[in-house]
C-alpha cells in the first residue's frame, strides 16, 4: 500500500510538527483539531518555527487545516491518520471510535502517545481497527529528531505495519525502532532514567551545575547541554510530568524509582514559575537586570542564582569514554556511576523489552543525540573490565552474565559483514532497512585502510567498490591531518582503481570549518608562513579532487559551514542531507574563504543565465552571498543560493546517505567525464566603489562595525578579481592566490584575532 494522503489529528506541538514533516516530503496533509482556528495558529506557528519545521516555507501549502467537527471526513480517503490529540486516554479513545466508522479499511491509524501502553489504547477498539492501529512515537523537534519508535503488538497486520516503516524511513526520513508495548518504549525508559541518574548523582557528589554538564557531555558523547541544559531545554514541568508517568506504569523493582521521584528544588522551582527556557528560567537563566544579558547558573544548595562560569575540567573535547573513567578524581566518578547505571539498567531490558540490544543504541543515537549507545559504550569499555570495576554486591544482568559466561563480544564479524550476540540466538547478522549502509557497522566489523588522529578511510562494498573518508575530531574541524586523509584518498582510489571516494561520516555535523584555534596559534606567534602553507595543502587537494579523474560525493549532514562547506563545494556530486546547513560563514570571524570557497561561488554564479557574461553583476552577487556571511538552513534553499547544484541530490534519512553517494558512483563511474578547470572574467576595480558604497550605508546603519567595514573592503577586493578587469581570463589558481594572499592580510589584524578568540571562548560572534 502506498501512503500518499494524511489526516494529523491534534495541532499542538507533535501534530504540528508531523504534519510539517509530511509536507516537506511533499505530500498533502489535513491538520485537525478542536477548531479550524487552533489548526490555523498551528500553520502558522509552523511558518515562522525557529529552527524551521518546513524545508521550503511553500511546503505550508500542503497543509490544509481543518476542525474535528466540520472536517473529520476527510480521513475517509486517508492512508494514514495520525492522532496526537493531548495525552488523555478519554479523549483519545472517543476519537478513535469516531475514526473507526470513517476510516477507509486498508489506512493505518497511529497514535503519537508518549506514556499509553498500546493495549490500553485499543481496549475498546473494534478487532478489525487493532489490526491496522500501532503507536508512532515521533520526538520534538520531528524534522530533525531522527527517531520513530514504532510500538506494535500481536494482533497488527505485519503487512501494514511494513508498509508504514517504510514509509516513514524512505519520505519521512526516520530511523524506525520497532518497539514492544512497555512503559517509555526504549528512548525515553533509558533515557529519562539516565537523566535522572545524573542530576540524582550530581546532587550527591555536590557538583555545580556548570560541572555537571561538562561531564555529562561532550566528553561521553552526549550533547553539550549536559544534564541541567537538558532539563531547562525540555521544560522541568514536563519533566516532572513524565517521571510521574513512570512511576505510575514501572513495577515496583525497577530501578527508575530510586532516582525518579519528584525532588524538592526540582518542585519548588516549578512553583516559582522557574520551568526551563520556556519560563523565567531554570538551572541557568539570563539575567537582565543590568541591562545586559548575564547568563546565570543555580546553587542548588541554597536556591541562588550568580553568573555562570565555564568550567575547564581538562576533560576529552571528542567523546573518550575510557578517558574520562582513567580519572581518579569526582568527575571520573559522576561519569563512571552514571555509565555504569545506564549500562546496567539497559542490559536488564535484554531480552524481555527487545532482544535486540542495538535497537536500545540505536534508540539513544536517533532519539537523545548520544555519539554512541549504551551497548556501544560497553563495548569499548570492554565486558571484562566494566563487570571487574562493579561493586562486589552489585548484581550483574542475566544478560552480561550470558556474555560473561560464553565468552562473548557484543560484536563480531564473519564474512567481512557485522553480527550481534543474540540472547537466544548466539550471533545474529546485524539487519538494517534494504540499501543502508551504515558507517557504524562498517567501523565495528572492519578497520580502516588509512588513519590518523582527526580522519580515517574506510573501504566500502556496495554496488561499487569505493572508499569513504570519514572527519573524526571535535564538530569535525579540519586541520593539517585531514589534508593529509584527502590526499591519501586520492592517491588510494587512484592507485587501487575503487570506483570513487564518499566523504561522508556518522557525527552529528559534517564540519564546521577549518579549525579555528589553529589559525589562532599560528597568527598569535605570527608564523604567517605556515597558515598559507595551510591553506595552499587546502586548496590543492580539494583542487585534486574536485577535478580527478573518478566521481567524488560528499554527504554533508548537520553543519557544512566555512571549510566544511568548501569541502562539500569542490566534490563533483553531493548526497545532502534534507537537515543540513551549508554556507560561508567566515567573515563573522573576519576571515574571508580561503579554501577555494570564494572561487567556486564565483564559478557557480559564473554559469547562471542571467549573469553570464556579466563580470560586475558576478562579483556583486557573490559578494553579496559572503558577505552576509549566509547559510541555508535547507538543501532545497542552498540550490536556489548555489551552495549546492542543481543536480545534487536531497536525502530525506540520514542513514541513507552513503546508499545514494554509492548509486551516485555506480550510475557515473563509467565514461566518468571529470570536471574542467574554470577561467573567469572578473571586473576589477571598475565595481569597487558600488562595494564600498553597500559597506558604508551598512556602517552608517550600524550593522557593521569599523573592523567589519575593513573585511568588508578586502572581501570587495578578491570578489573583483583586484588589479584585473573583464577582458583579462583568471585561472583557478590566480583566484586561490588572492584568496591566501588576503585571509593573511586580514588574520595580521589584531581586531581579527580579537574575533576569533572571542568565537572560541564564547562560540558567539563579535562585531567589531
Ligand atoms: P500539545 O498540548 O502541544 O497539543 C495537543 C493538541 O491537542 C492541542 O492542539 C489541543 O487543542 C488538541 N486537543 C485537545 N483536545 C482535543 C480533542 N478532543 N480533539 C482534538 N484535539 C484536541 O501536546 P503535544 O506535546 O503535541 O502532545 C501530543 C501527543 O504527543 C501526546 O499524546 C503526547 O504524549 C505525545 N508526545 C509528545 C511529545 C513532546 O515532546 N511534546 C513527544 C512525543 C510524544
Amino acid at each position: 500500500m502506498k501512503i500518499l494522503k494524511v489526516v494529523v489529528i491534534g495541532s499542538g506541538t507533535m501534530g504540528s510538527g508531523i504534519a510539517a514533516q509530511v509536507a516537506n516530503a511533499g505530500l498533502q496533509v489535513h491538520l485537525l483539531d478542536l477548531t479550524n482556528e487552533i489548526a490555523t495558529n498551528a500553520c502558522e506557528r509552523i511558518k515562522n518555527s525557529r529552527p524551521p519545521l518546513l524545508m521550503k516555507e511553500n511546503n505550508l501549502n500542503n497543509i490544509i487545516p481543518g476542525s474535528i467537527e466540520n472536517d473529520l471526513e476527510t480521513l475517509k480517503d486517508a492512508d494514514w491518520v495520525v492522532e496526537a490529540v493531548v495525552e488523555r486516554i478519554d479523549i483519545k479513545k472517543q476519537l478513535y471510535s469516531k475514526i473507526d466508522t470513517l476510516r477507509k479499511k486498508a489506512a493505518i491509524v497511529s497514535s503519537n502517545t508518549s506514556s499509553i501502553p498500546l493495549k490500553v489504547l485499543t481496549e475498546d477498539m473494534s478487532d478489525d481497527m487493532k489490526k491496522v492501529f500501532c503507536i508512532t512515537h515521533f520526538f520534538n523537534p520531528v524534522r530533525y529528531m531522527r527517531l520513530l519508535e514504532l510500538v506494535i503488538g500481536p494482533q497488527n497486520d505485519k503487512e501494514k505495519i511494513n508498509d508504514l516503516a517504510k514509509f516513514a524511513d524512505k519520505t519521512l526520513g526516520k530511523t524506525v525502532v520497532l518497539c514492544n508495548d512497555s512503559p517509555g518504549f526504549l528512548g525515553n525508559r533509558v533515557g529519562v532514567y539516565t537523566m535522572q541518574v545524573a542530576m540524582t548523582e550530581a546532587f550527591n557528589l555536590e557538583l555545580s551545575v556548570e560541572e555537571a554538564d561538562a561531564v555529562f557531555g561532550r566528553p561521553l558523547g552526549i550533547p553539550k547541554t549536559g544534564i541541567f541544559g537538558l532539563y531547562d531545554l525540555i521544560g522541568i514541568d514536563l519533566m516532572s510530568d513524565v517521571l510521574k508517568s513512570f512511576i505510575r506504569e514501572l513495577p515496583l523493582n525497577d530501578p527508575f524509582h530510586e532516582v525518579g521521584k519528584e525532588l524538592p528544588i526540582i518542585k519548588s522551582l516549578i512553583k516559582d514559575g522557574y520551568t526551563g527556557r520556556k519560563g523565567k528560567g531554570g538551572f541557568f537563566r539570563i539575567n537582565k537586570s543590568s541591562g545586559l544579558k548575564i547568563l546565570e547558573s543555580l546553587n542548588y544548595k541554597n536556591h541562588t542564582y550568580q553568573e555562570s562560569k565555564k568550567v575547564d575540567l581538562q576533560l576529552p573535547e571528542v567523546m573518550n569514554v575510557n578517558e574520562v573513567l582513567e580519572r581518579k578524581d569526582v568527575f571520573g566518578k559522576y561519569a563512571w556511576l552514571i555509565i555504569k547505571k545506564s549500562i546496567l539498567y539497559a542490559s536488564n531490558l535484554v531480552p524481555d523489552v527487545t532482544e535486540n540490544f542495538n535497537d536500545i543504541d540505536d534508540a539513544m543515537k536517533c532519539g537523545f543525540n548520544w555519539s554512541k549507545g549504551p551497548f556501544e559504550i560497553l563495548n569499548d569499555i570492554g565486558i571484562k573490565n566494566f563487570v571487574s570495576r562493579l561493586d562486589k554486591d552489585e548484581t550483574i544482568p542475566p544478560f552480561i552474565n550470558k556474555l560473561l559466561d560464553q565468552n562473548k563480544s557484543l560484536f563480531k564479524t564473519s564474512q567481512n559483514s557485522l553480527e550481534y550476540f543474540h540472547p537466544k540466538h548466539t550471533y545474529l547478522p546485524m539487519k538494517r532497512p534494504t540499501g543502508v549502509i551504515s558507517l557504524s557497522d562498517i567501523k565495528k566489523s572492519s578497520t580502516p585502510i588509512f588513519t590518523n588522529q582527526s580522519t580515517s578511510i574506510w573501504e566500502v562494498h556496495g554496488k561499487s567498490r569505493f572508499i569513504c573518508v570519514e572527519f573524526h575530531t571535535k564538530a569535525n574541524a579540519l586541520d593539517s591531518l585531514t589534508n593529509d586523509c584527502l590526499l591519501a584518498a586520492y592517491d588510494l582510489c587512484y592507485k587501487k582503481k575503487y570506483d570513487g571516494i564518499v566523504i561522508a561520516n556518522d557525527a552529528m555535523q559534517f564540519s564546521a570549518g577549518v579549525n579555528l584555534n589553529y589559525f589562532y596559534n599560528k597568527a598569535v606567534e605570527k608564523k604567517f608562513k605556515d597558515i598559507d602553507i595551510f591553506l595552499n595543502n587546502f586548496q590543492q587537494s580539494l583542487h585534486r579532487l574536485q577535478h580527478a579523474k573518478f566521481p567524488v560525493v560528499s554527504c554533508p549532514s548537520g553543519l557544512a559551514i566555512g571549510g566544511g562547506y568548501e569541502v562539500v563545494s569542490q566534490t563533483s556530486f553531493v548526497a545532502a542531507h534534507s537537515n543540513s546547513v551549508l554556507g560561508l560563514v567566515e567573515p563573522i570571524v573576519g576571515l574571508i574563504p580561503a579554501g577555494g570557497g570564494c572561487k567556486e561561488m564565483l564559478r557557480r554564479w559564473s554559469n547562471h543565465p542571467k549573469i553570464i557574461n556579466n563580470p560586475k553583476l558576478l562579483s556583486l552577487k557573490v559578494f553579496n552571498l559572503i558577505g552576509y556571511a549566509t547559510t541555508s538552513d535547507s538543501p532545497i534553499k542552498a540550490k536556489t543560493q548555489k551552495f549546492l547544484n542543481d543536480q545534487d541530490t536531497i536525502v530525506m534519512s540520514r542513514d541513507r546517505l552513503i546508499e545514494e553517494a554509492d548509486n551516485i558512483i555506480f550510475t557515473k563511474k563509467e565514461n566518468y567525464i571529470p570536471i574542467e578547470t574554470a577561467s573567469l572574467s572578473l571586473p576589477g576595480q571598475t565595481v569597487m566603489s558600488e562595494m564600498e558604497d553597500i559597506l558604508n550605508e551598512l556602517k552608517d546603519k550600524k550593522i557593521i562595525g569599523e573592523h567589519g567595514l575593513e573585511v568588508g573592503k578586502k572581501l570587495a577586493y578578491m570578489l573583483s578579481g583586484a588589479e584585473t578587469s573583464s577582458s583579462t581570463m583568471l585561472t583557478e589558481q590566480n583566484l586561490y592566490n588572492l584568496e591566501r594572499e588576503i585571509f593573511i592580510d586580514l588574520i595580521k589584524q589584531k581586531p581579527t584575532q580579537e574575533r576569533i578568540r572571542h568565537t572560541l571562548d564564547t562560540g558567539k560572534p563579535l562585531f567589531n
